[in-house]
């Protein structure tokens, strides 16, 4: 028998593969496709107080090895979620985490008091890394002072656990992650998308409506894994890693290199049933290799030559 569930100190997962934030709808959309109560858990779609149109169209554009995103946070706010989605999703045997967005630090805030009551919700997933919202990509997860802030925040407005995600748009990823770490947080997830263009030469005019956009997919994998690998080494708490994870054995690299748990984004617009085929190849993985817990993997990255 293999044991694949994880455990994050503020929560337990039956298995260490989470749905990422925006590639998963509310959750509702997937569950005609696959059953939502064997995933470690999924992240809703970024919830702002009220809600948003998001970015002109168009808002996805595919690359040689991923994808182009400026979707722009569109979504249906707080109140309407609980209305209209929450009871939809509430009872699920897996762990339903929100990802927060705000205008600025108090909506943030704002958003965690609203839904702390909510028991039914594992955790927060603070989105200080959207590169598709300011104009130029900028975020609060490019300054140590604004990610504290608004980690410190939070923390004071709710008792639900925060996972703070990174943007992989700065130099030295260890440093956002310890201002997190230090306002904090109870874990990090990382990475959201690399700040990214495309240009058709036909027409000449960019790819997105919105000019600049996020990479993710296949192509960021193994710098998503250089920078797990150095936040997990530098910070104390549990570390997700996110980033071109596709199989299973993508999943296992990312847990090599320093993390509890992962998030699968991209590969759920390749397949809905993505997340379950790579929970079926990390048991097969952990059976092949004689691996009788996987959260005996985390950080054993082999540096001997
Ligand atoms: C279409 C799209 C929408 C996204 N929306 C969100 C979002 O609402 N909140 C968030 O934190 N990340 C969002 N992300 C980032 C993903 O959750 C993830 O961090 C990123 O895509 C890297 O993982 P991947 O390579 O497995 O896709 C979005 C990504 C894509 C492709």
């Amino acid at each position: 028998m293999v044991d694949i569930s994880v455990d994050l100190g503020f929560l337990k997962l039956k298995n260490p593969v989470i749905a990422a934030s925006g590639t998963f709808g509310y959750g509702t959309e997937f569950s005609p496709f696959i059953d939502l109560n064997r995933l470690g858990g999924f992240v809703v779609k970024g919830l702002y107080r009220e809600p948003r149109p998001g970015n002109p169209p168009p808002r996805l554009a595919e690359t040689a090895c991923g994808l182009i995103n400026s979707i722009g946070l569109p979504g249906i706010g707080v109140k309407r979620f609980l209305k209209e989605v929450f009871p939809q999703i509430k009872g699920l045997q897996t762990a339903i985490i929100i990802n927060i967005c705000g205008e600025n630090n108090q909506e943030y805030a704002s958003v965690a008091e609203y839904l702390d009551s909510y028991e039914e919700i594992s955790a927060y997933e603070l989105n200080i890394s959207c590169p598709n919202v300011k104009k130029g990509g900028i975020c609060p997860a490019q300054s140590p002072e604004e990610t504290y802030e608004i980690v410190k925040l939070v923390k004071n407005s709710c008792s639900t656990p925060v996972i703070t995600k990174l943007s992989p748009n700065v130099t030295d990823i260890t440093e956002i992650a310890l201002s997190a770490q230090e306002g904090g947080s109870d874990a990090i997830s990382l990475v959201n998308t690399f700040l990214a263009m495309g240009i058709d030469a036909k027409t000449r005019k960019p790819t997105l409506g919105n000019v600049l956009g996020g990479l993710s997919g296949p192509a960021i994998k193994p710098i998503a894994l250089r920078m797990v690998y150095q936040t997990a080494s530098a910070v104390q708490i549990p570390v997700i890693g996110i980033g071109g994870i596709m199989t299973g054995k993508d999943a296992v690299e990312f847990i090599i290199a320093g993390a509890k748990a992962v998030q699968v984004g991209t590969a759920n617009f390749a397949s809905p049933d993505s997340t379950l085929k790579i929970i079926d190849e990390i048991t097969a993985f952990c059976k092949e290799h004689y691996i009788k817990q996987i959260q005996d993997l985390t950080g054993t990255v082999d540096l001997n030559s």
